[in-house]
């Protein structure tokens, strides 16, 4: 299994892709933290000359854990990870979701050991994920106040997940000069078309019986330019000038998302895509984090 995900990591590497996403709290019980484990072994796993950037940026996310109540303890989540993925220095440390809907008193903690975190050199560059606009905008102002820019923004962006939130989101970003990323690329794998009525898993795929006519138009599509689903609903977010970061858990999944680049909808095909997708009666449950 271990073994697969190297294989993956390495492909994505050999093919130019050089931004990983995980968090501390991806893996859960005894393997607590082993996803930020894997990616610091496969990085230093690398061999040089199959390096194909000059460097690989890991973003990393800090729970808001209720636990975690001062800026010193978000420092503390901060050298913990970086210790398991045997890092000097995170390339962005993200702020997982923020406590503003449920405990506001506990935000100031968030942004400060975000800022403490910066200054000491512990992260390149900082983020966030979850922030709706309102809460994107406050704390653009106080880091910039601080002296930190902030990097980027990452939030369910998908044809799943296309909705007012996050088109203000990204209007905020391109006008603040933050990087949107975009998660769940392919809608939990709705959007890759590999599912159908019968092979339906129980949870938040359910609403895929009310996903037509976005499928099918992304069926067309993919037909008509000779690409798969997955690789036309990836396409959209770079079309719309987001990163996607597709989680992938195979070689071969990885080999067909990779297919996504170097090569470019065009304008009449997203807005066919847009308005099937609007016409769906289903629509992607938002994290429950996920603040105004
Ligand atoms: N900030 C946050 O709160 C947050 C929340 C969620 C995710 N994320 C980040 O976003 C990343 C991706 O999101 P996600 O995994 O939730 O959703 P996703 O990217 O929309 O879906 C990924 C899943 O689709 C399936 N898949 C991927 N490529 C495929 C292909 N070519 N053909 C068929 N199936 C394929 C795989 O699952 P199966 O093989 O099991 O079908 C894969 O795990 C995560 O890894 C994480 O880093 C962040």
């Amino acid at each position: 299994m271990d073994g697969d995900l190297k294989a993956t990591f390495d492909l994505a590497v050999e093919h130019g892709i050089n931004l990983f996403d995980t968090a501390d709290s991806y893996g859960t019980g005894r393997l607590n933290g082993q996803s930020e484990r894997l990616l610091g072994n496969f990085i230093r796993a690398i061999p040089r000359g199959r390096r194909v950037g000059d460097d690989i940026v890991i973003a990393t996310k800090f729970a808001a854990y209720p636990w975690r109540l001062t800026p010193g303890q978000f420092v503390k989540a901060c050298e913990a990870s970086l210790d398991r993925m045997q890092l000097k220095q995170i390339g962005i440390g993200q702020l997982h979701w923020s406590t503003a809907n449920y405990a506001p008193l506990q935000e100031r903690a968030l942004w400060d050991g975000l800022v403490a975190m910066y200054e000491k050199g512990l992260v390149r560059a900082v983020g966030v994920s979850n922030y709706g606009p309102k809460q994107l905008l406050k704390i653009y102002d106080y880091l910039k106040l601080r002296g930190v820019p902030l990097s980027s923004a990452q939030v369910q962006f998908s044809l799943l997940s296309y909705g007012d939130d996050q088109i203000e989101i990204k209007e905020i970003c391109d006008s603040l000069g933050i990087t949107l990323i975009a998660y769940s690329p392919l809608g939990l794998g709705m959007l890759t078309g590999k599912y159908t009525q019968s092979n339906l898993p129980s949870g938040p795929r359910q609403i895929l019986p009310k996903l037509d006519p976005l499928l099918s138009t992304l069926k067309e599509i993919a037909q008509k330019s000779g690409k798969t689903t997955s690789q036309v609903a990836i396409n959209w977010c770079i079309y719309k000038g987001a990163i996607p970061i597709p989680g992938v858990k195979s070689v071969r999944q990885a080999e067909e998302n990779l297919g996504a680049l170097g090569w470019r909808l065009k304008p009449d095909e997203i807005l066919w895509l847009e308005s099937a997708a609007k016409e769906s009666p289903g629509k992607m449950i938002q994290n429950v984090f996920q603040t105004r």
